[in-house]
């Protein structure tokens, strides 16, 4: 198999089929950014310039793009078996994959839920939490409690619990028996803090109010982002996920983090569970997975949720739960070569080495044009800016064009720059990220 032999265009001459996700496509398609190779840390568009990935795709890419091992194990597990079900059968690669996960995993978190995306592990991790009280005879705990400005992905449970304004306002009334934590973003108090803001711990005690509200005795769950992405990069205050899980605790609630981005090294640890040292019920993730190379979301969950399912149930089927492609073979072996790769190539101590670095590099923009705030973790940044008059997000979009035309790759959302390179970024790739977008910057209105 050559490139010859794949079977389309590089350049398509039609663009209208495709109705691009989380895309303006009228404006996207009048003039078409594509990309059409990948390896390590580029990208290369169909002309053959070069594109820095500052982004590891969408948070995704931990180790780099065509990692050579992980594309063996695919092809071999294709060639070997394409599929099999896992609803009442099995193969040896999921087995294999969820207990090499569980040992990665933080505390007793034994347990893991195959889905296929991170919107699917929201919705799973949600539908587990529900049922787990309602196993144990506590059917009255029904709430789910999100906090604003969060981001579960797409489906109507991770719609329901998650807070961006414009991800819920067309979709109706969405899940009923859901309600929202205050969000830890404050420019007055946070503005320039570099890694956790000292301000803020005291904002999980908004979960206090909604116990107070609706009675813990109706609440099942809440979930966060233990480092919101989505919403534009946000840290949590030092000791704020502490105080919230002791409030969980206090209250029999189950604290579910959603680790799409933050899983696999993104912090510099395996999970920001380790990194922030607070132990949650329920861990999702997806995304660095699998190196995104096949579409796979996992679900941890710790051992008293699982017991009471299996406990529970007298005979047959303990979960009313699942997807066709739970524990797909092709994910489960790209995922199992993946966790070789991080441990081989010891992506994680890595990303805790260059963090320092990274910070700095960061904050070489601090009083650069438009720059209003500078957050950072591990190898994650944003770069809040300005909005400019009568025309937010207008300002971040133009800076996203013309770094990509400069050959960098970087994700804007609402006004704020998210930056998170794969995990095997080069110091000298990192200085460019930042020149790039400093110089950006000054040619931005
Ligand atoms: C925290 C978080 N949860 C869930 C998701 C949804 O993941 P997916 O797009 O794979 O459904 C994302 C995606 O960015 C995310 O950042």
């Amino acid at each position: 198999m050559t490139l010859d032999d794949i079977n389309y265009p590089d350049k398509p001459n039609d663009l209208e089929a495709f109705w691009m996700p989380f895309t303006a496509n009228k404006g996207y398609k009048q003039k078409p950014r594509l990309m059409t190779r990948a390896k390590g840390m580029h990208y290369y568009t169909p002309g053959g310039q070069e594109i820095l990935d500052g982004t590891a795709g969408l948070w995704c890419c931990n180790a780099g793009h065509g990692h050579e091992k992980i594309v063996a194990a695919i092809k071999a597990q294709a060639e070997r078996m394409d599929f099999a079900p896992t609803f009442q059968l099995g193969h040896p690669a999921a087995f294999e994959f969820a207990n090499r996960l569980v040992d990665l995993a933080p505390g007793d978190l034994d347990h893991v839920f195959f889905t296929n995306s991170g919107s699917e592990s929201a919705d799973t991790a949600l539908k587990i939490a529900l049922g787990y009280h309602y196993v144990r005879g506590k059917g009255s705990k029904t709430r789910l409690i999100g906090r604003e400005r969060g981001y579960h992905g797409t489906n109507f449970g991770g719609t329901s619990v998650g807070g961006i304004v414009k991800n819920r306002m067309f979709y109706g009334s969405l899940l009923s028996g859901t309600d929202h934590i205050r969000h830890t973003h404050d420019l007055e108090h946070q503005a320039f803090s570099r890694g956790e803001p000292e301000w803020g711990a005291h904002l999980a005690d908004d979960l206090e109010r909604l116990a107070a509200l609706h009675d813990p005795s109706t609440i099942a769950a809440v979930i966060v982002e233990p480092v919101a992405g989505s919403t534009g990069v946000l840290v949590p205050p030092k000791g704020y996920l502490r105080r919230l899980r002791e409030i969980c605790d206090r209250h029999d609630i189950l604290l579910i983090f959603d680790e799409v981005i933050t899983g696999f090294g993104r912090l510099g640890a395996g999970f920001a569970a380790d990194y922030f040292d607070v132990q949650p019920d329920i861990l999702t993730t997806a995304k660095a997975l699998t190196n995104a190379t096949v579409p796979m979301g996992a679900v941890f969950c710790s051992n008293k949720i699982y017991d009471a399912f299996i406990e529970n149930t007298e005979q047959g089927i303990e979960l009313f739960h699942g997807y066709t492609y739970s524990g797909h073979p092709l994910a489960s072996a790209a995922g199992i070569a993946t966790l070789d790769v991080y441990r081989e190539e010891g992506l994680f101590e890595r990303a805790a080495e260059l963090a320092p670095y990274w910070e700095d590099a960061l904050w070489s923009l601090k009083g650069g044009h438009h720059v209003i705030d500078l957050r950072n973790l591990g190898i994650v940044a944003g770069i809040e800016l300005e909005p400019r008059p009568g025309a937010p997000t207008a300002r971040a979009t133009e800076t996203f064009h013309k770094c990509f035309d400069e050959g960098v790759l970087i994700r804007v959302t609402a006004d704020t720059i998210a930056l998170s390179p794969p995990l095997i970024v080069e110091k000298s790739q990192i200085d460019r990220i930042f020149d790039t977008i400093g110089s950006v910057l000054k040619t931005v209105a």
